[in-house]
């Protein structure tokens, strides 16, 4: 294929802007699916993404469209619009040479556009921006195009106004793509150079590696090596997708597919590495790109301990289809053996627990999400812990350093005053603040990760009515006044119940627990006590008093049966007990602390 008449793109936009629309307009405009087996969202074909509606994975797809009588292959990347998969975004990126920029001409420009379009701006991507659902009585191009103009300075009045829905204007688009980005360069007479830019998982087939290359030519058979990793494997099998695997003896100079050998898991192709043939000079390897980086951690234990292994099998399978998460064994004393796993996002964790429960038929209790805090020491050494647990007493080093976002938010104009608030509630520190368009604004925040992690997003969304959208990446560590809040009971500390809370927060932090486990503990035969602690300092204490309870003394001795079936009954309540000391825990008292009922 000559790369004069390739071309190779993404499409970049807002959550629910429209893009997986877009995706499924292009393949059947083109005639790569036929509209009698058009599902709607063709390219989001995990389970839980056609649920969600949201696309997790970063798909190609190969299209080919005719203009002025001569045909051209597009390779389309569909990406993924929410915050926690922004890595994918930009992996999909170094494949291409354009970007479009699709906006939802009745929404506007949202967090999301402005991040994805800066990143495609970074990767030094041709853009060309899409008003997309024109259809809509209440869309506003005119205004919209000039909201871009004004955020992202790039002209925006010649925008193509479509409707992915009904296909309006999507064959103009088709046409424009043509002209607007450049075709790929490279030379095909050199060694081979290949971007791994996506790998997936599957069942049959094992690991499928997405590849743009970028020089000479990868045949089938070929015996090849991924240059980061040392890694030699042969050619199984290449191709395209149309959008299903279609075979190809080989691909060459621009071209976007998959590699399929022998590889079992995930874990052995690193994104961002570069292919190349095993004979020959190994050429220089391509821009690879950064890890994705762990922003959010949280401990599973099975809620029956047998399930131990099962759960250990569950997150071994799971992370042969996403590499990105990634999970160790961890023991709590009061929960027993558990897992410790590391996630993208806030987002990212609720699908890994959703896929453990619904996949793998699981029940498991999960501590409050944390994030990661360096720790300075007097000799200069430093430390990153993960867990409370793990946090050494105060006198043993110098300084706990949080996390700290830079939060972009839009809101319409009248919601600046209660998006302050809430962000300065929050410990925000605000950056600055830039007029749209005379109805919206972008306030930029730097805020702790770990205040934007509970519930920030759901409480500017109610004080915005729903406009407001955020954006989030990482800027580094400060130093913050954090400390440990212990809980106690009858003086015996409960490790899954402790947390790493700034100062200010710890005292109604420490009395809402214990108000919470007083309202689930029942009464013992004893008092429990129970206790929120700094260091040695106690803040808020709460007390269960003690009860004589014989639960068969109602039986008047009479029917045995009856007898039986209470002491039953008491001794299945107590397998869902957790023993601390001499008290026992319900584990919906866990639950009702850790927040998930
Ligand atoms: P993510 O994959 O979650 O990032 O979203 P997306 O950008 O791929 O959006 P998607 O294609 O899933 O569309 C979101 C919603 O907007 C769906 O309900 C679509 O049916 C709807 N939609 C997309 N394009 C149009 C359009 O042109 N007009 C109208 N009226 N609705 C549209």
């Amino acid at each position: 294929m000559d790369p004069k008449y390739i071309r190779n793109f993404s499409i970049i936009a807002h959550i629910d802007h429209g893009k997986s629309t877009l995706a499924d307009r292009m393949l059947e405009l083109t005639g790569t699916v036929q509209k009698r087996e058009m599902k709607e969202q063709l390219l989001d074909d995990m389970e839980l993404e056609r649920e969600r509606g949201i696309t997790i994975k970063a798909h190609a797809v190969t299209v080919v469209h005719r203009k002025d009588g001569q045909d051209y292959v597009f390779n389309l990347i569909d990406t993924p619009g929410h915050v926690d998969f922004n890595y994918e975004v930009e992996k999909s990126m170094q494949a291409c040479e354009g970007a479009i920029l699709l906006v939802d001409a009745s929404q506007g420009v949202e967090a999301q556009t402005v991040a994805n379009a800066y990143l495609a701006i970074e990767a030094n991507l041709e853009i060309l921006t899409v008003l997309n659902k024109v259809d809509l009585g209440h869309a506003r191009p005119e205004e919209i195009a000039e909201e871009i103009e004004n955020s992202l300075a790039i002209e925006a009045t010649d925008a193509a106004r479509i409707s992915a829905k009904t296909g309006l204007g999507v064959p103009e688009v088709l046409d424009r793509i043509v002209d607007a980005f450049p075709a790929p360069k490279g030379d095909p007479n050199a060694q081979l150079r290949a971007l791994i830019f996506d790998a997936v998982y599957d069942e049959y087939r094992g690991v499928i590696v997405y590849l743009r290359v970028f020089d000479g030519t990868l045949r089938k058979k070929d015996r090849v090596l991924m240059i980061g990793t040392d890694k030699k494997f042969e050619a199984v099998d290449i191709g395209v997708f149309s959008p299903k695997m279609i075979s190809r003896d080989q691909l060459s100079v621009g071209e976007v597919g998959y590699f399929v050998s022998n590889i079992k898991t995930l874990g052995d192709v690193r994104i961002g590495d570069t292919l190349t043939l095993e004979r020959g000079p190994t050429p220089e390897m391509l821009p690879g790109y950064k890890e994705p980086r762990h922003m959010v951690f949280a401990d599973f234990y099975p809620t029956n301990p047998k399930d131990y292994v099962t759960m250990r099998d569950a997150l071994d399978t799971l992370s042969l289809s996403d590499s990105s998460f990634s999970y160790e064994a961890v023991t709590s004393e009061a929960l027993g053996f558990g897992y410790r796993c590391g996630f993208l996002g806030l987002l990212h964790m609720e699908i890994i627990q959703q896929r453990l429960e619904r996949e793998h038929d699981l029940d498991m209790i999960q501590t409050a999400p944390s994030v990661t805090y360096k720790i300075t020491f007097p000799d200069g050494s430093e430390k990153m812990i993960s867990s409370p647990g793990a946090l050494p007493s105060p006198d043993k080093f110098d300084q706990v350093l949080e996390p700290i976002v830079r939060v972009a938010m839009i809101v319409p104009s009248d919601y600046i005053g209660v998006t302050m608030t809430i962000s300065n509630d929050h410990r925000g520190v605000f950056v600055r603040q830039e007029h749209l368009s005379p109805t919206r604004v972008q306030l930029i925040y730097d805020i702790p990760l770990a205040e934007i992690m509970y519930d920030f997003y759901d409480k500017l969304k109610s004080a915005t009515r729903g406009f407001g959208t955020l954006n989030y990446e990482l800027t580094g560590f400060e130093p913050a006044d954090l400390v440990k809040l212990s809980i106690l009971v009858n003086g015996d500390e409960v490790d899954a119940l402790c947390a790493i809370v700034h100062k200010s927060f710890a005292d109604p932090r420490g009395r809402a627990i214990l108000k919470k486990l007083r309202a689930e503990i029942p009464r013992h035969m004893f008092e429990v006590r129970l206790q929120a602690a700094i260091g040695s300092r106690i803040i808020a204490r709460e007390s269960i008093a003690a009860l004589r309870k014989d639960v068969t003394a109602k039986c008047y001795g009479g029917d045995i049966s009856r007898k039986r079936k209470l002491l039953e009954k008491q001794k299945a309540g107590k397998r869902r007990m957790r023993q601390v000391g001499n008290v026992e825990i319900p584990q919906k008292a866990f639950l009702s602390v850790l927040g998930s009922e």
